[in-house]
């Protein structure tokens, strides 16, 4: 509920060197204000208490993107700091798969201009291992995996550490692999591995190491949206006031307690200068009642999607002509495809929290997201689908109200189909 200030760890380790992979800046930090998330704070905040005691953990926070791991992990990180412990930080970034320990690497620093030898020495592993034209045998992977390992166990002999891996789901096999085996010595040790991973894409090995964290009593924290009163909280701390109007809150209440979302619809309204503060109050300006979502913002939240595949991409833009809710077969009706053929796409925007059952329908789970991606279809394109949907739905027997509603969507499409089919429902 609290509305709190997070900055950089005070103590957290920063070797500033050049490391044998191109540097990762590590988790996102937020600076700004910081809404709600008392209970992910707590649990947390008591790990790594019982870490500094010595009796270390393993600990995972999962969930879709924006809803605000990086920033959780950040506080964590500014906890710890506080506290004493040392702290090593990454995130994995996509591109970085390829490099055999990429984020474990980056993580603990090593670097190839430092003074201390055993870092070089790793380096120098690896570098024969990644050299061009030059078939790894894999050896000087796991010959650098035990010497990773070693450095935490050092590290952990001069003062309690905590050990956080972000976007997990990109990491290297062989740096998941250290992950696994450092959760394993956790224990034993004034250590806290902390992990953040997002559900899809998904990763095989993250559901093992999911299973390793669990049963070794270790947690796995599913972070939801933030409730009604924290989402306004955010929105409000943004514009510099205490809390929203009610047309604000309108348009926050599409963001469905994602802080991405709601972070960038605030800004957006920000940037082009759409609210009002008074008495403490923010307000969307006079011009703007009625609640219309900036252009920026369809933009952002648009590029926000790009890691889902272009399948599931391509079906949620159809899907996003039917509304906020829609039947799987009417999609299929609408594609001229099988629903059997819609499954994998479906499926994977579920999981990545797109979309959610409603009933026996689907639905968008971020309203201002459906919008993002209608609006991403130009209007004249958009009005063209819309016509062929109804017609489509009208073959199929689909009741009135369905049909009506893709022929009100395409507005200035009124053609003879069209005139006939109002003359035969009414
Ligand atoms: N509880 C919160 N209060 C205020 N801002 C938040 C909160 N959680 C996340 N944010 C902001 O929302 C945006 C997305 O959060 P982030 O931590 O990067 O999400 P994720 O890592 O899950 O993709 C960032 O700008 C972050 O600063
Ligand atoms: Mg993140």
């Amino acid at each position: 509920m609290a509305v709190r200030n997070l900055d950089h760890a005070p103590h957290e380790t920063r070797l500033a060197s050049r490391s044998v992979y191109p540097r990762d800046m590590g988790p996102t930090v937020a600076t700004e204000s910081f809404a709600g998330r008392d209970a992910e704070t707590a649990l947390l905040r008591n790990l790594v208490r019982e870490t500094v005691l010595g009796h270390g953990q393993c600990a995972l926070v999962e969930g879709e993107p924006g809803m605000g791991k990086s920033a959780l992990l950040a506080s964590v990180r500014a906890e710890a700091g506080e506290l004493g412990c040392q702290v090593f930080a990454a995130a994995a970034d996509e591109l970085g798969q390829e490099f055999p320990l990429r984020a474990m690497v980056d993580c603990l620093r090593v670097a190839d201009d430092t003074e201390d030898p055993r870092r070089a020495a790793i380096c120098g592993r690896l570098r024969q291992e990644c050299s061009a034209g030059v078939a790894g045998t894999g050896e000087d992977v796991v010959g650098a995996a035990e010497e990773l390992l070693d450095l935490v166990d050092q590290a952990c002999g001069r003062r309690p550490v905590l050990l956080v891996l972000d976007d997990l789901q990109w990491a290297d096999r062989a740096s998941l692999l250290v992950w696994h085996r450092l959760c394993r010595s956790a224990e034993q040790l004034p250590l806290l591995v902390l992990g953040a991973y997002r559900p899809v894409p998904h990763r095989t090995e993250l559901d093992q190491i999911r299973r390793g964290v669990r049963a070794r009593g270790g947690v796995v924290h599913v972070l939801g949206p933030l409730d009604h009163c924290d989402a306004l909280r955010l929105v409000a701390a943004r514009a510099g006031a205490a809390s929203c109007g009610g047309e604000l809150a309108w348009l926050a209440d599409r963001a469905a307690g994602n802080p991405g979302y709601l972070t960038e619809l605030a800004d957006a309204l920000l940037r082009d200068d759409r609210i009002r503060v008074s008495a403490g109050v923010a307000e969307l300006s006079a011009a703007d009642l009625g609640g219309r979502v900036p252009a920026a913002l369809t933009t952002a939240i648009a590029g926000r999607l790009d890691f889902l595949s272009g399948q599931a991409l391509a079906t949620l833009r159809s899907a996003a002509l039917l509304g906020d809710e829609f039947s799987v077969h009417d999609l299929a009706v609408v594609l001229h495809r099988p629903a059997s053929d819609l499954l994998d796409a479906l499926g994977e925007a579920v999981r990545a929290g797109v979309l959610a059952e409603a009933g026996s329908d689907l639905a968008f789970r971020y309203p201002l997201v459906r919008q993002a991606l209608s609006d991403a279809t130009p209007l004249a394109v958009r009005s063209a689908l819309h016509r062929e949907a109804a017609e489509a739905l009208a073959a199929t027997g689909a009741p009135p109200v369905l049909v009506a509603r893709q022929l009100l969507a395409a507005a200035d499409t009124v053609d003879e189909w069209t005139l006939g089919w109002l003359a035969d429902t009414a």
